[in-house]
């Protein structure tokens, strides 16, 4: 499947054309390891780009430049809903609910007990008491999320 997607951004005299290619439907093998690494490393990069652009975004259309706006705006669209979902589907990003439950909260649990933990611990040892408090802060948050996802997946029925 091809569409083409026009991107106007930064006015009418800069213009990107992206041609398209949906990734492949049904591949007849599972992918190599290192693709789906790679694959997993891509779409962190596009998701960090497309909420970092938007805050960019912000601050230009805040700083009264509104082209230079529009034209984080266009690209963070690119990264999420072009970047991303391309790369999700190659993927086969999610599954059954009960398996993108089991995911998340193994994702959840991980920041809710390990990563924000030690990363509180540090930003401490090392003098940023301020990022220490949101870290452990988050920290409480994720274990919320956690215990959402853990509600959720026990209300579905049993595979
Ligand atoms: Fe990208
Ligand atoms: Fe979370």
């Amino acid at each position: 499947m091809m569409k083409s997607l026009i991107v106007a951004a930064a006015g009418a005299a800069t213009i990107f054309a992206v041609s398209v290619t949906a990734a492949p439907s049904a591949p007849t093998r599972p992918l190599a390891a290192s693709t789906r690494a790679n694959l997993e490393a891509a779409m962190h990069g596009e998701a960090y780009a497309n909420l970092k652009y938007l805050r960019y975004a912000d601050q230009a259309q805040a700083a009264g430049k509104p082209e230079l706006a529009k034209l984080f705006r266009a690209s963070a669209n690119v990264e999420a809903n072009e970047h991303f979902d391309r790369e999700a589907q190659a993927l086969r990003l999610g599954s059954s609910n009960n398996v993108n439950l089991e995911d998340a909260m193994k994702g959840e649990h991980y920041e809710n007990v390990t990563m924000y933990v030690n990363f509180a611990k540090e930003a401490e040892a090392a003098g940023d008491k301020k990022v220490a408090q949101m870290f452990r802060q988050i920290a409480v948050d994720e274990g919320t999320h956690y215990a959402a996802y853990k509600a959720a997946l026990a209300k579905l029925p049993r595979r």
